[in-house]
């Protein structure tokens, strides 16, 4: 049955009324529902600035989280072009952030928290024989700190939400059952310790029907992989459209899995 439009805003206004228009969000005109809200780390450049893009086009409710907003320039100017997205200031090490954040958007649910930031750590102070000891705390920070640190601060904001749903853009590299030729020693075993300190928070909270995932992008021409030739690389475009696609088929069945681009169940 479709509803007239005298019957929709009937509808929009109680449930405005019921949630607050600010918390609820524009309503979707097909089902009359508040559009999703996705918060994204790291949405400067590279992968997280693809994913604002996306989910913005889609017509979700954008958090485009970064360091520094004020030299985030292709983000600022992506969010000028879309009311859809608001950037916001997260740093994932600096925990005073995370939970200013978490406070200030007290009562919005978030359908899609997004972990993406990351960093690579520099391949030259990851060598056998060469390593750099102190470049090791801030990999281990970022990437696997930082991720659990954002789904404590924000648990309230997914439990809140329709989708619930709790993703951290991993990396095959973490894979101990795939990796063959030695290196990143500090970047590989960071993405390890992500997988398992998610696995891990997928047991702890399914019960409360919250669902927890990792998806990788395959190797991506973004900054990340600067200096590799392009054609080893896939379009971004590309990696964010097939990590889309795995995380709208998360569900409660599926919980704690460790997916490849192409859906592949990677191994540990
Ligand atoms: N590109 C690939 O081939 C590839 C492959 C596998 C996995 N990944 C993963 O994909 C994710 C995104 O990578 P990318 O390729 O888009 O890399 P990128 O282009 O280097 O972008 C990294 C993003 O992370 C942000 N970031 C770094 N430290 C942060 C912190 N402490 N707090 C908040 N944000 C922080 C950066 O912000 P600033 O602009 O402030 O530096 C930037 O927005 C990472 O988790 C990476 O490990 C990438």
């Amino acid at each position: 049955m479709s509803d007239s439009p005298e019957t929709s805003i009937g509808r929009r206004d109680l449930l405005a009324t019921a949630l607050g228009a600010a918390i609820a969000g524009p309503l979707s005109a097909a089902e009359g529902q508040p559009q999703p809200r996705v918060l994204i780390t790291g949405a400067s450049r590279g992968i997280g600035l693809e994913f604002a893009k996306r989910y913005a086009e889609r017509g979700w409710q954008v958090v485009a989280t970064c360091r520094t907003p004020s030299t985030a320039t292709a983000l600022n100017e992506l969010a000028a072009s879309r009311s859809n997205i608001v950037v916001e200031r997260l740093d994932v090490v600096d925990h005073a952030t995370v939970d200013a954040l978490a406070a200030r958007l007290s009562g919005q649910p978030i359908d899609v928290l997004l972990n993406n930031a990351g960093i690579g750590g520099g391949g030259e102070n990851q060598l056998f024989g060469k390593l750099r000891y102190d470049v090791y705390p801030e990999v281990m920070k970022v990437n696997a700190e930082g991720p659990i640190k954002v789904c404590e601060a924000f648990l309230a904001h997914v439990a809140a939400s329709r989708q619930k749903k709790m993703i951290t853009v991993s990396s095959s590299q973490g894979s101990i059952g795939s990796v063959t030729m030695p290196m990143l020693y500090w970047y590989r075993s960071s993405k390890s310790a992500v997988n398992m300190i998610m696995y891990n928070l997928a047991l702890q909270l399914k019960n409360r029907s919250i669902i927890v995932g990792l998806v990788t992008p395959g190797a991506t021409d973004t900054d990340f992989m600067v200096g590799l030739p392009k054609k080893m690389l896939r379009p971004v475009a590309e990696a964010v459209t097939d990590m889309m696609r795995e995380i709208d088929r998360f569900d409660l069945a599926t919980t704690g899995r460790f997916l490849g681009y192409r859906g592949d169940v990677l191994p540990w």
